[in-house]
């Protein structure tokens, strides 16, 4: 009986099918990557077994051929597929032991959490690009600071009982070292650094001995603001308070002033601002309906003179803006002690 025709000789065909079987075995039992390789060439590299098989082609009669290279072109394309994969298992048990468990790419990435400026950062920038427009620098202090500088040239002597509403840490050891109380004496640095003409602000953290409550903290912040030029007087200040109380509460509020004493200011102000929270009273306005929010003054001349700075030629005017309670202010925080705690519950709500 003759083979009919388009059909391989049965001898070339099972041929054909042993070595199939051969390669599906092998393939199938091969548990490493190099060896897989080696397969692959083997089978169907440029010398490989099937290419082997297809060069034999035009050797064969005619009416074979088209048969087994159809046979031999198929079982090519199956083992490509069957080593491509045989490869991506083998790698995927080398990532997942590398990884020490079962590990899927497709699967979204376990979600991030991102960090977030804490409030008192976010409103220091803000205050901050205020004064930069308006011509100030961004001066700096150390929070460890000289007796000096924090009190007797800001006109507080030893025996001055403005020390006693500041009383702070201090550090034992030669030099009289205290831990700034307030960030005035910054202005001292400034004057002493920069000389006149200087407009300047100085954010930063302050201490003090306190018994802590919700709204007392040993450790907080404040921002100071320095101007002295020729001819400054209560007017500019005035104004400038206004333009800062504009960039803050991004709206005009009514102002006022008190006298209030402080030794490096004179004359000394208590500054009030409306408060822009309600207009018949609040919680956070004690129902008086104004909020005290900058104590500022004149720079006394003393303080002027510490710093190698004639009174008679120069004046100017200083400001304290409690940082930690404008925080508190703006963001609603009823306790000051949460600002420092570093509470993820607290700060992840900025
Ligand atoms: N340094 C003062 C304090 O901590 C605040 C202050 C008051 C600063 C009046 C000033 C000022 O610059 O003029 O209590």
């Amino acid at each position: 009986m003759t083979a009919p025709k388009n059909e391989a000789p049965p001898l070339e065909a099972a041929a054909l099918d042993a070595l199939r079987a051969q390669a599906v075995e092998e393939i199938g039992g091969c548990s490493d990557l190099s060896a897989l390789g080696e397969l692959q060439r083997k089978y169907l590299g440029k010398q490989g077994v099937l290419a082997g098989w297809l060069a034999r082609l035009p050797s064969l009669p005619p009416e074979q051929r088209p048969v087994l290279g159809q046979g031999v072109n198929r079982l090519k394309k199956e083992l490509t597929e069957l080593i491509a994969g045989r490869e991506s298992a083998l790698e995927r048990a080398a990532l997942e032991s590398a990884m020490g468990g079962p590990f899927d790419a497709s699967l979204p990435p376990a979600p991030q959490e991102r960090g977030s400026l804490h409030p008192l950062t976010q409103v220091t920038r803000e205050i901050e690009d205020l004064f930069v427009s308006m011509g100030y620098q961004v001066a700096d202090g150390p929070e460890i600071e000289t007796d000096w500088h924090n009190f007797e040239a800001l006109n507080i002597p030893p025996d001055h009982p403005a020390r006693d509403s500041q009383d702070t840490f201090y550090i034992r050891g030669p030099g009289r070292l205290v831990m700034r109380t307030h960030t005035s004496p910054v202005q001292v640095r400034a004057l002493e650094r920069l000389k006149p003409p200087l407009r300047a602000i100085a954010p930063g953290k302050v201490f003090r001995n306190e018994a802590t409550d919700a709204s007392h903290e040993h450790t907080f912040h404040q921002l100071e603001g320095l101007v002295v030029d020729k001819g400054v007087s209560v007017a500019h200040l005035i104004s400038s308070m206004k333009t800062l109380l504009r960039g803050i509460f991004r709206r005009e509020l009514e102002i006022r002033l008190r006298p209030g004493f402080f030794p490096f200011v004179e004359p000394g102000f208590e500054l009030d601002a409306r408060c822009p929270f309600c207009s018949t009273g609040c919680s956070v306005c004690k129902q008086s309906r104004w909020i005290e929010l900058l104590p500022c003054g004149l720079v006394h001349p003393n303080v002027l003179r510490a710093s190698g700075v004639d009174p008679d030629e120069w004046s100017g005017f200083a400001f304290g803006l409690g940082l930690s309670r404008l925080v508190m202010l703006r963001f609603g925080i009823t306790d000051v002690r949460l600002l420092l705690s570093g509470d993820l519950r607290f700060l992840e709500q900025f």
